[in-house]
């Protein structure tokens, strides 16, 4: 039985040497140390020995136990540490590699321009107030002095939604819905969205406004000039000339159309100012007693200016750019240059 024995334990330690894995390191330890093991199955020939033999080989057969258990635990943690070498370098990480860049974007030209404009404004005690793109033909023409079948209405292309609403086709009816809810004094200006059937590379049917407005005691077209010329050298850099010409709007009297020295050629001539040394970009005057009127405002006591320019106007000159529709096609290589 001793040869027995130690044969089990020289076949049962050069089995478990050459094991790999955890499924059959457990076949093995049952082959041996099982219920129905080799070990077991060696044991049932004790009763056959004498009494003096019994312990001696009992006792054997405890240390061959022993040291096959002992053996089962070392290279089932040896098979765990290699499993998990092998887990961990298949899952490294280089923390070194550089990252992958997630394109970050930026803002569209034309919330810059209305950002930096509505900032030198809010420098000058103006604040921002809105109205809606879809609009009553009240607020956007009879209100401001354009009645039904008035030809100034010919100048303004109207998307209609019904007789009575439009999509606005200008920032102006703020300057209404301003003043029918406040009192004056009033000091806003009101950037948004507008709409006109146009469209060519210098017109969009939708385009961008901002509309301002002063009312107050004793307001004259010279405060219209100072503010517009603060305006236009903040804008367009300090020194940039600025004119005014006499012209016609429905809702102002006296109106003008304001220019600056071109941005290209500085007054001197060129393509973009076709020669004339200067840009229209925006008109104003003295609100009309008439639009008080509309909004119960006392023009004996009151006067008021205001005034509206296109923002995608401001920000082709501002850029130079050449074409309307580049701003609004989206194309990721013409917006990330901003
Ligand atoms: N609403 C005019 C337009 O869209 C621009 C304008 C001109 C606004 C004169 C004004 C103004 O407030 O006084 O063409």
């Amino acid at each position: 039985m001793k040869e027995k024995l130690e044969a089990l334990l020289q076949g049962g330690l050069s089995e478990l040497s050459d094991v790999t894995t955890e499924e059959s390191l457990h076949e093995l330890r049952v082959k041996y140390l099982g219920k129905k093991g080799l070990l077991t199955s060696v044991m049932k020939g004790l009763g056959g020995l004498s009494a003096d033999e019994r312990p001696l080989i009992g006792q054997m057969a405890n240390v061959v136990k022993a040291q096959l258990e002992e053996r089962v635990d070392s290279v089932l943690q040896d098979i765990r540490r290699k499993n998990k070498e092998e887990k961990l370098k298949s899952e490294r990480l280089d923390v070194t590699l550089p990252g992958r860049r997630r394109p970050l974007g930026t803002k569209h030209p034309i919330s810059q321009v209305i950002e930096d404009i509505s900032a030198i404004f809010a420098g000058l005690g103006f604040k921002v107030a809105e109205g809606p793109e879809i609009e009553m033909d009240y607020y956007n023409f009879e209100a401001l002095n354009i009645p039904k079948d008035h030809p100034a209405r010919d100048m303004q292309d109207t998307f209609f939604v019904n007789d009575s609403i439009v999509l606005r086709t200008h920032t102006s009816p703020v300057q209404i819905r301003t003043m029918l809810k406040q009192a004056p004094p009033v000091r806003i200006i009101a950037p948004g969205t507008v709409y006109r059937c146009d469209s060519d590379a210098t017109h969009s049917p939708m385009f961008h406004q901002i509309e301002g407005l002063h009312v107050d005691k004793g307001v004259t077209f010279g405060d219209l000039k100072g503010i517009l010329t603060i305006f236009v050298n903040q804008c367009f850099g300090s020194g940039t000339g600025v004119r005014l010409r006499p012209s016609f709007f429905p809702f102002t009297e006296p109106s003008a159309e304001v220019d600056i020295a071109c941005v290209m050629c500085k007054g001197k001539g060129c393509r973009i100012c076709k020669n004339t040394g200067w840009l229209e970009i925006l008109g104003a005057g003295m609100v009309d007693p008439e639009v008080f009127r509309h909004v119960s405002y006392d023009s004996e006591a009151y006067t008021g200016f205001a005034f509206g320019m296109g923002i995608e106007r401001i920000a082709m000159l501002r850029y130079g750019i050449s074409d309307m529709r580049l701003l609004f096609e989206n194309d990721l290589r013409f917006l990330s240059q901003f």
